[in-house]
């Protein structure tokens, strides 16, 4: 057995096979089922898709951020995505904020109601969060960082809540501080790392390198998790390779296409492909999808903010050419449950039947683009 928070092994000496990804890894005092994650995305990473990712196959996944900000805790977006339900443990919270006394109390506030594992955000690289420059900001200030990172482990040490950390390679492309951060998250008691392959200043742009994830893998002991532009199986297992990382992160990836955790499984466990999902059982997932987002949302706001998932759901399936577009448009003028789940039912029981698919997945996309 691992020990606590150490993941499977001496990170110093050890590099995971890619089979390992699909067995238990321990975080802490909790066992996962895998070690493939779901990544934390504002507004689309809710409770209803956290769930949906985690019957699909992945076997951790953290919330969306909440704001440290006490006067926003009681906000509906905010009790919407502090909001666990049905959802199978452990529950991870992500937090941010620049105040590190307003996010040991953060901490505090969100143990009181369920977090099991507080994960600190310091790769979002949204402008302000808090109305601060917060996030992936913070790695420019390497002395507010660690102060964060001291007074949030020290809230959560008395809850025995494990404390994570969430970065990018760093501010810039000369300041890729990330190993210098990690080394000093571990040594105040920071439980696991995980690192978009990003700097702050690229934003979303270019490419993640995996180079700087594999460098604080062989300086860190607590396990270390790989995240960003992982689109497929055979990434996932280059990246492993490329990092030795003892988790995989999943984000953009996923959306629409929740079963990408199995596929991803599937791959790493036997080396073999598996066949894309059947439609008829992409349209269960997808309602029962749908149902969940309108029992937290309620309809009037339900219906519409499920029309980006809707979107995405079919841009990620093989379809007949054209398909996708025309779902999409209908889908936008649809206001009421009743009609987007009619509407749903109605496309896909038609595609299932049609005698062949003509569009590859990668056609959809360009079509989309
Ligand atoms: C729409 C969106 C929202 C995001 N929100 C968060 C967030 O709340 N917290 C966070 O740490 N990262 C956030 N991220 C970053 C992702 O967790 C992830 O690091 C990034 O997308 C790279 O992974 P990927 O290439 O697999 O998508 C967000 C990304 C996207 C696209």
């Amino acid at each position: 057995m691992p020990l606590p928070g150490r993941g499977f092994a001496d990170a110093r000496d050890s590099h995971r096979t890619p089979s390992e990804l699909t067995r238990v890894m321990q975080l802490g005092p909790y066992t996962l089922p895998n070690a493939l994650f779901v990544a934390p995305m504002a507004g689309v990473t809710d409770r209803p898709f956290r769930k949906l990712c985690k019957r699909l196959g992945a076997g951790y996944a953290v919330s969306e951020m909440v704001t440290s900000r006490p006067d926003l805790q009681d906000s509906l977006k905010t009790s919407r995505r502090a909001d666990h339900s049905g959802e199978p443990g452990p529950i991870a919270v992500q937090i941010a904020g620049t105040d590190a006394a307003m996010m040991a109390d953060a901490a505090r506030y969100n143990i009181d109601r369920g977090a099991q594992i507080i994960d600190i955000n310091m790769g979002c690289p949204a402008k302000k969060v808090c109305n601060k420059w917060a996030g992936s900001a913070l790695m420019q200030d390497e002395a507010l960082a660690l102060e964060i990172v001291d007074a949030v482990v020290a809230a959560a040490a008395p809850h025995g809540v494990p404390v994570t950390l969430k970065m990018r390679t760093g501010w810039c492309a000369d300041g890729k501080n990330a190993p210098t951060i990690a080394l000093a998250a571990e040594a105040a008691g920071v439980m696991m790392l995980t690192v978009h392959g990003r700097t702050r200043e690229q934003g979303y742009k270019g490419f993640a390198e995996h180079d700087t994830v594999a460098h604080i893998k062989s300086r860190v002991k607590i396990p270390v998790v790989a995240n960003g532009d992982i689109t497929s199986p055979q990434q996932a297992r280059d990246v492993l390779q490329r990092t030795g990382a003892d988790a995989l992160m999943i984000g953009r990836a996923a959306q629409g296409r929740p079963w990408i955790f199995r596929e991803i499984a599937h791959f790493l466990a036997t080396g073999e492909e598996l066949p894309p999902p059947d439609l008829l059982e992409v349209k269960g997932w997808l309602l029962d999808h749908l149902e969940d987002h309108y029992s937290l949302y309620g309809e009037f706001t339900g219906v519409r903010s499920a029309r980006k998932h809707l979107g995405w759901y079919v841009q990620a399936l093989p379809l007949p050419a054209g398909a996708a577009a025309v779902f999409r448009s209908r889908i936008n003028t649809l206001t009421t449950a009743q009609a987007q789940l009619h509407c749903v039912r109605e496309h896909f029981d038609a595609w299932a039947s049609a005698p062949e698919q003509s569009m590859t997945r990668e056609d959809n996309w360009k079509l989309a683009a």
